[in-house]
């Protein structure tokens, strides 16, 4: 039967057929079956009629359209949230692209993508102009002054101290040396890492540049101190680990009865009046199998039933209030960054949540936007690096490792790169572009994990990491970590300044 004649047959019975099921040669046979207590079908694809007729079963078809309306109504709210700006909220940035099997092509264009953003970046300043390719530099047998851009391939250090950079770029490779009689430029120099890509001006000497600047791609000068002329609240919220036997149920619940108005000195309660939007920063749940021997701080042992946990507190936030959040190493989704939004098997009980908006790690979300006001843009990163470079930039080092999560932050910023050197995180090698470059400059840096409470400024962004909800581990004490846990960092939109409410003395 041809399609036009199936589709006549059908109306005629009025019936509309779905194009799934014209494919199929026997669908006269179905036109024969339709006779019988299907007197209410009127559309019929290939699901329905897998139900109806292999599996031989009467269906109630009124309460399957039902339940087709609200599925397709769902999903026509989902798309709707999260790509149109809704309540203030504009997803500006979350990765989403499924994971596939990666090649080593894959980590070549990576590279390359990473190479030729930061390397954009550096080519706009000044002190780099008259720039040129390191195999040009390469040919060069007189002394001449130049500039180069590379990626940092090896850092060593000879017997007198100097630093011998090895730098590339898609051309070629090239020695640097950083002298140590230029105090200012070893101090740049000691805090180098593998990967970066940098700026370098000096003079060129047989396959070597004698170098006497060193640049990054940092954040230009003139970045807008923004604030709202709206009176607006946000918040930023750490790593919680619900699920763990160190969650600080007491002092999570305080939190929510502030944000319900119930508790709290006047001013504390006005702040709560005027909060729009509250940031997780991540590590939502303690997750299992996470570490060795994990099992022995679990008060829950099912992840879902930690996420439910967590979900009996959030959904008593007031439904005018945003919650932003983003996934960090102990949640329900893949540990390579970008990590996509928490997998909704898992934390259904989350997405179920109207006032969520669920984003990728690392991602950027603008808040407030008006059609005269460009809103503020907050980029979200977990903050699985950060270790590293507190204890691989020796200046971090030196000035408290973990404990100075402001230098560490504003060291990522500087290298415009959440993850710079390519052993410092898991990461997938997207060869479309590496969604770790910070490309946009943002209003707000926030991240977490590393569970310290610091509020710091860097060139008009700011910068938090958001505390955490859990007591301090016999384990943390051995490595000699101190978490400030229980803080709330509350920021004034109309101000930007930052206020810390410690909800362990609350
Ligand atoms: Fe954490
Ligand atoms: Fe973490």
């Amino acid at each position: 039967m041809s399609f036009s004649k199936q589709i006549n047959a059908f109306l005629e019975k009025g019936v509309l057929l779905s194009p799934d099921v014209m494919d199929e040669h026997n669908s006269f046979d179905i036109l024969n079956e339709l006779k019988e207590g299907h007197e209410d079908l009127i559309y019929l694809n290939k699901d329905l009629k897998e139900i109806i007729f292999k599996k031989k079963i009467k269906i109630n078809l009124k309460e399957y359209e039902k339940a087709n309306f609200l599925l397709e109504k769902k999903k026509a709210e989902d798309h709707s949230r999260y790509n149109v700006p809704r309540n203030n909220v504009e997803l500006v940035f979350s990765y989403n692209k499924e994971s596939k099997k990666r090649s080593v092509n894959d980590f070549v264009s990576f590279f390359n993508s990473r190479f030729k953003e930061l390397a954009n970046m550096l080519r706009r300043r000044q002190e780099l102009q008259g720039l040129t390719s390191i195999v040009n530099v390469s040919k060069k047998t007189e002394r001449e002054n130049v500039a180069v851009i590379g990626m940092i391939k090896e850092i060593s250090i000879t017997r007198n101290q100097n630093i011998i950079l090895t730098v590339e770029d898609q051309t070629g490779e090239i020695k640097v040396l950083v002298n140590k009689s230029n105090e200012d430029l070893l101090k740049i120099g000691k805090d180098l890492v593998l990967d970066e890509v940098i700026g370098i001006t000096g003079v060129t000497g047989k396959n070597i540049i004698f170098s006497n600047d060193i640049y990054f791609p940092d954040i230009p000068g003139d970045k807008e101190f923004k604030k709202s002329k709206e009176k607006s609240n946000i918040l930023f919220v750490g790593d919680l680990h619900a699920g763990s036997k160190v969650f600080l149920k007491k002092e999570f619940e305080r939190f929510i009865l502030w944000l319900n108005g119930t508790i709290g000195n006047e001013e504390q309660k006005e702040a709560a009046k005027n909060v729009k939007h509250v940031v997780f920063t991540g590590d939502l749940v303690e997750g299992v199998g996470v570490y060795p021997g994990q099992e022995d701080h679990l008060s829950i042992m099912d992840i879902k039933n930690q996420y439910i946990e967590l979900s009996k507190y959030l959904e008593r936030i007031p439904p005018h209030i945003n919650i932003i959040m983003c996934p960090g190493n102990h949640d329900a989704v893949g540990l390579a960054e970008p990590q996509v939004q928490i997998y909704k098997d898992f934390a259904e009980c989350l997405w179920d949540l109207p006032n969520v908006y669920m984003v990728s790690n690392p991602s950027i979300v603008n808040v407030d936007k008006t059609e005269t006001f460009s809103g503020f843009d907050i980029l979200l990163y977990h903050g699985f690096s950060l270790i590293y470079y507190s204890d691989n930039v020796e200046s971090i080092r030196l000035a408290g490792g973990q404990k100075r999560v402001d230098l560490i932050m504003k060291f990522l910023l500087q290298k415009r790169h959440l993850a710079p050197t390519h052993e410092s995180n898991q990461y997938i090698p997207d060869s479309d572009s590496d969604p770790l470059v910070i490309n946009k400059v943002p209003d707000f840096f926030v991240t977490g994990h590393i569970h310290r409470a610091s509020a710091s400024q860097y060139k008009n962004i700011t910068l938090i990491n958001s505390s955490c909800w859990t007591e301090t581990t016999p384990d943390q004490e051995k490595r000699g970590l101190e978490p400030q846990p229980g803080r709330l960092f509350i920021v004034d939109l109309q101000t930007r300044k930052v206020k810390i409410m410690n909800f362990l003395g609350l």
